[in-house]
């Protein structure tokens, strides 16, 4: 049986237009109980609509936003500036020293509240040359972004719309937590059109596939989300988590070195939560592992996921 997240049930956009579209209340349930959710199902007959049966969607944006505010938290506990920074500080090193001066530019796909932007747009940390932007479908995240952005006069913008329809090339892509909303095909579609762009590597992060991943999204999310939706999403979205050997062979696109960072035979199962799939050009390859320097020993490629570094 398909897990499914309510989150990506109760709101729809045509992902060509971004134009929001209806959506049916009953649908929404007759899908949750033929995915065997009565839990989930029970939460959306919570849900007001109109008197089509259609969800309200002021209702649904605000539940969204309010729930995308909560799990900010989780990227504040598992410092995912820091984790991002850690990676992309020695990746824009390594642009520089390959393609020469910027200026660049960082997406991060399905940015949601904006967090990993806002963070390092705050921080200043990646320089003056790396421009950054945060991209999401849904048109109330991407304003809430840009609310608090402009909030902290933050140097960064938020865009409404498809991450690869922009009509800027992005340097570098990023992403947190959206991975496990692709499946079978669309992962593969996901990183071939990053290939297919002019972007020269990217690092998205996602829940790691560890058989502690759901009882830990469970224990995390019930000390720290108050709503049922947040609840019950954070830990489908654990048990939607792509496997290393999933991502890595996905990420196998023409003209990408695909690389994970600290997978899971290489790593403390107890603190691995979230960790991301890299993808560079190959004349990246080498200058990306000498700027991480000896941190680059936590880089494994398909040949080498268990237990072996290069
Ligand atoms: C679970 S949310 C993650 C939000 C955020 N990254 C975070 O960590 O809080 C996934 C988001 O990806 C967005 N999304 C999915 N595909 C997208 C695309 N091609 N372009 C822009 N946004 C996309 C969805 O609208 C949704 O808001």
């Amino acid at each position: 049986m398909p897990v499914l997240e309510i989150s990506d049930l109760i709101t729809a956009v045509d992902p060509r237009s971004g134009r929001r579209l209806p959506v049916s209340r009953g649908e929404v349930i007759r899908r949750l109980d033929e995915a065997g959710d009565a839990r989930a199902a029970r939460i959306v007959a919570g849900l007001p609509v109109d008197r089509d049966g259609l969800l309200d969607p002021c209702a649904v944006d605000s539940l969204l936003v309010g729930v995308h505010a909560e799990l900010q938290r989780l990227s504040e506990e598992l410092r995912i500036g820091d984790r991002l920074l850690h990676l992309l500080d020695p990746l824009f090193r390594a642009i520089r020293e390959s393609s020469g001066p910027g200026p660049y530019r960082l997406v991060d796909v399905g940015c949601g509240l904006g967090y990993a932007v806002r963070w390092l747009a705050a921080t200043h940390a990646l320089g003056p040359d790396v421009e950054l932007v945060g991209v999401d479908l849904d048109a109330a995240l991407v304003a809430e972004a840009d609310r608090l952005a402009r909030a902290e006069a933050l140097d960064c913008h938020f865009v409404h719309g498809n991450a690869f329809d922009l009509p800027e090339a992005a340097t570098v892509y990023i992403s947190t937590g959206v991975l496990h909303h692709f499946r079978g095909p669309a992962l593969t579609e996901f990183f071939r059109s990053q290939a297919a762009s002019p972007a020269l590597a990217f690092c998205h992060f996602d829940i790691a596939a560890t058989s502690l991943a759901p009882i830990g999204a469970w224990i995390f999310h019930r000390a720290r989300m108050r709503h049922p939706l947040g609840r019950h999403d954070g830990v489908a979205s654990a048990r939607r988590a792509h496997s290393d050997e999933t991502l890595l062979r996905a990420a196998d696109v023409p003209g990408i070195t695909p690389l994970l960072y600290e997978p899971r035979g290489a790593a403390n199962p107890f603190c691995t939560t979230l960790r991301p799939i890299i993808g560079v050009r190959p004349q990246l390859e080498d200058p990306f592992r000498r700027s991480l320097g000896r941190a680059a020993r936590r880089l494994f490629d398909a040949d080498h996921l268990v237990g072996r570094s290069r």
